[in-house]
């Protein structure tokens, strides 16, 4: 409620701010504002260019990336330190071609592989919306790279081998409610780049699109429609909920999810939410390999049984089902038997708390119980999870937990 009282203030503050600005105050631009909010919203700009604590788009949050640490600028008006001085072209330009006004290239952790595809009018809106927002000053040191990565120059090979650019094309024989979803989840959206994987060079495998990839010690789960490790479960609705809520029947969402919930999807309109599910659902499944569940009476299995009696299952009861929109469910559940066991050791050992929103919020939250359970009794209830109620995984040795558990807690755990 206070929420929706400070947005629809700001937006009416806007409006001389934006005047201000030189372009005439009509409705149009009002109209615009409003637009280039909501299409912000979408794009999910503020989680990487917000540090903690920081001014909302002031840049100086740290992301980590295989080849060394990327900073992302500041992104507000300011004249020395943000994007002040740029004009609608300059921005379009960064947006679809990965470019500074200089013609020096930018890193893909600024997902352009993804924005090169939003239509320019929307660019525009967003570039229109970004300047009503207050200036902050704050210089963010851009060149933090190691070498040879911090060589701008290398990203020109790099987008001659990984990078196309050019705005969605809508697939004709597609309802008009697919390509609506496929516009944003391939755009504004990036949905891929945390659910896609990667090559060695850290671009998305087109190939491999929506199957799944590993993200900040987190899975970020196959979400093509594969019934056994994808949403193939899931109906159209299941989807807009956990979108709109950060929760449903079969899951919570926790992690870099939570945050996308929370900063973009619970914002967005729940028609575009459903667009997106269509489109997750009428794409095509892609499965991943299947494995036979190791059988009860296997001494790991039985380890493992145990743990969870006495561990797991006062909150996702003795049979995995949980408790409905609380506990989530383990049992059929695709979280749990990702090839990639990564969220499950994760939870486990730092714990996790799910989205609140204004749906749902609750945000239940899993406790940690790293400081109670040794790696091998990870790695047995992690491998009981994934071959119990129907699930079927590869079992998780304690050396891949002990691997993990050193990077989780190197990484500074929270969530
Ligand atoms: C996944 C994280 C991430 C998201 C999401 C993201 N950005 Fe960025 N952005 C970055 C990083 C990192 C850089 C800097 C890359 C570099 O230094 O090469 C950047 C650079 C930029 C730049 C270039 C600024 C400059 O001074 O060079 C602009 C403009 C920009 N982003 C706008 C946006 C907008 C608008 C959105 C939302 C639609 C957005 N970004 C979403 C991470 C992100
Ligand atoms: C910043 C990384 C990131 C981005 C961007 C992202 N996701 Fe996710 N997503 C994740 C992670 C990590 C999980 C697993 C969360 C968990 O285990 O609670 C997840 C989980 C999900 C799930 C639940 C899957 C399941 O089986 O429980 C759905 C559905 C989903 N994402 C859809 C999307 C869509 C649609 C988009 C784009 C609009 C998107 N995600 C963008 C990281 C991301
Ligand atoms: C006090 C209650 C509680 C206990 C005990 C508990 N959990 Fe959880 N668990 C939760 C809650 C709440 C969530 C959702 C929060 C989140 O995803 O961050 C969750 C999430 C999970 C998830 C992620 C599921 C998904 O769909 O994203 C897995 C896997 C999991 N727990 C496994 C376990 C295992 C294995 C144990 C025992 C070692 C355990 N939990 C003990 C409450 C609990």
């Amino acid at each position: 409620m206070s929420g929706m009282a400070l947005r629809l203030r700001h937006l009416i503050l806007l409006l001389p701010l934006f005047g201000a600005g030189g372009a005439a105050a009509g409705p149009d631009n009002y109209v615009d504002i409003a637009r280039g909010k909501a299409l912000t919203i979408a794009g999910d700009c503020v989680a990487c260019h917000t540090a903690p604590r920081g001014q909302p788009f002031a840049g100086g949050l740290a992301l980590q990336t295989p080849f060394g640490e990327i900073m992302a600028p500041n992104i507000t008006a300011d004249n020395t330190t943000g994007i002040g001085s740029w004009s609608a072209d300059d921005f379009a330009r960064a947006m679809q071609e990965g470019r500074r006004p200089d013609g020096s290239h930018l890193y893909p952790a600024f997902p352009y592989p993804y924005y090169t595809k939003v239509e320019r009018g929307d660019l525009d809106a967003i570039y229109a919306y970004l300047r009503t927002l207050q200036p902050v000053e704050n210089r963010v040191d851009r060149d933090t790279l190691p070498f040879p990565f911090n060589v701008r120059l290398l990203m020109k090979g790099w987008n001659a081998l990984f990078f196309t650019s050019g705005a969605f094309k809508p697939d004709p024989a597609r309802s008009a409610e697919f390509n609506r979803g496929a516009y944003l989840a391939e755009g504004l959206g990036h949905c891929g780049a945390c659910h896609t994987p990667f090559n060695a060079f850290g671009a998305s495998r087109n190939d491999k699109y929506l199957e799944g990839n590993q993200i900040d010690n987190w899975t970020a789960p196959n979400i093509t429609d594969d019934p056994r490790v994808g949403l193939g479960k899931w109906s159209v609705e299941d989807i807009v909920q956990y979108l709109k809520t950060g929760q449903n029947g079969f899951s919570l969402a926790s992690g870099p999810m939570k945050d996308v919930v929370e900063n973009s999807t619970s914002k967005m309109p729940t028609s575009d939410l459903k667009a997106i599910a269509v489109y997750l659902k009428q794409r095509g499944a892609a499965s991943a390999p299947t494995s036979t569940p190791l059988a009860a009476a296997n001494p790991r299995m039985q380890a493992g049984e145990a743990i969870y009696v006495d561990t797991c299952a006062a909150c996702h009861v003795r049979n995995g089902e949980g408790v409905a929109h609380l506990f989530p469910k383990l049992a059929g559940s695709a979280v749990a038997i990702q090839q990639d066991p990564a969220t499950l050791i994760r939870i486990i050992i730092a714990g996790g708390r799910a989205a609140a929103t204004d749906g749902f919020p609750t945000s239940p939250a899993m406790p940690s119980l790293g400081y109670r359970l040794t790696d091998s009794q990870v790695a047995a209830v992690v491998t009981y999870v994934r071959n119990s109620w129907g699930n079927a995984a590869a079992p998780v040795t304690e050396e891949t937990v002990k691997a993990r558990r050193a990077r989780i807690t190197g990484a500074a755990a929270g969530d």
